[in-house]
């Protein structure tokens, strides 16, 4: 069967996107969107984006499209932006962990957006990897999350953003930002600003309430991460100590560099391929790497680190 033929029988497909690897199932297949949960080891708690080709598809996933939703769409969209706005009351609970509301956006990839376009209607796409753990950016990734799994997984290359999307809460007047991601807040504010829009300044960063699936301990790599402040000194051997790691345990030090976006491309494949059952890692963050595109970057190390210091 081809991925389409199998997201109609209420199959999963492993679908590439411009930030991370999904895994896609039907909005209409509620055995599709078990399958999502089951395979994940997700909980029923934290929903899932739903992910359009089209305008026109939102009918089927929001009640309402509202101005300051199109003005956004049509900045952002294809692209790592995804709206929390009112759901449509026929969309299927499990997508949205029976909230009121829906997270939906339109991925900036052209298998992503042939899959669904063929397919004729939306996918929900949880990031592939089990949950907890770090978001793939290759299929291959993908492959090593779920070895025993059958569902096929569409090769569209490394993810050419690599860090998520940005997530906003569009149910208030004042904007939120419920997780930080590859669009910054300083994008958002410059765009909106100067819009019609400009009275859903300024943006609120809230934490997890909201975002129920934005959990600290998020995204963990198989060997501990620490994570020591730029103003912070500390040495491998106190860190060994402090996580009471015998001495044949390695310290890897990670360099982040001085791009955010290369780095971000980098991020999740560094954390899986320097973890190794001997070895711990280390990011010490150095005083230049700070500011509004370096948010999601810190965001998910703190989640992924075991330590901060
Ligand atoms: O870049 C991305 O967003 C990737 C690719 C595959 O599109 N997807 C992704 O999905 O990161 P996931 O399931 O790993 O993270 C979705 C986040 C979760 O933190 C979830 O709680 C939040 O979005 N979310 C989804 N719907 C929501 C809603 N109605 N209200 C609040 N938060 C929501
Ligand atoms: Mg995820």
């Amino acid at each position: 069967m081809t991925p389409v033929e199998i997201l109609r029988d209420g199959g999963v497909v492993g679908m590439p996107t411009e930030t991370v690897y999904g895994l896609a199932a039907s909005i209409r297949s509620e055995k599709g969107l078990r399958e999502i949960f089951h395979i994940k080891n997700r909980p029923f708690f934290d929903p899932l984006i739903v992910h359009i080709s089209s305008i026109s598809q939102l009918s089927e996933v929001v009640l309402e499209v509202s101005e300051r939703m199109k003005f956004l769409a049509a900045h952002f969209w294809p692209g790592p932006l995804t709206m929390v706005v009112e759901k449509n009351p026929q969309l299927n609970p499990l997508i949205t962990a029976g909230l009121s509301s829906v997270g939906v956006r339109m991925p900036r990839n052209n298998c992503a957006l042939r899959l669904i376009e063929e397919l004729g209607h939306p996918v929900a796409a949880p990031s592939a990897n089990r949950f907890g753990r770090v978001s793939p950016t290759t299929a291959d990734h993908v492959r090593t999350e779920f070895p025993d799994a059958k569902f096929p997984i569409i090769d569209g290359g490394s993810s050419e953003v690599g860090v998520e999307s940005t997530v906003i809460d569009l149910t208030q007047k004042k904007i939120r930002i419920l997780r930080p991601g590859a669009i910054d807040s300083v994008r958002l504010e410059r765009t909106l600003e100067e819009s019609a829009f400009a009275d859903s300044l300024p943006l609120k960063r809230v934490e997890s309430e909201a975002s129920p699936g934005h959990l600290k301990n998020h995204y963990q790599p198989e060997s501990p991460l620490v994570l020591v402040d730029s103003d912070k000194s500390v040495s491998d051997e106190v860190i060994r100590k402090k996580l009471d790691l015998s001495e044949s345990i390695e310290a890897i030090s990670l360099e982040l560099g001085d791009d955010p976006q290369l780095y971000a491309r980098r991020m999740y494949s560094d954390l899986r391929e320097l973890s190794a059952p001997h070895r711990f890692l280390i990011v010490r963050k150095l005083p230049h790497q700070t500011g509004p595109q370096w948010e999601a970057i810190w965001d998910r190390l703190s989640r992924a680190a075991s330590l901060l210091i």
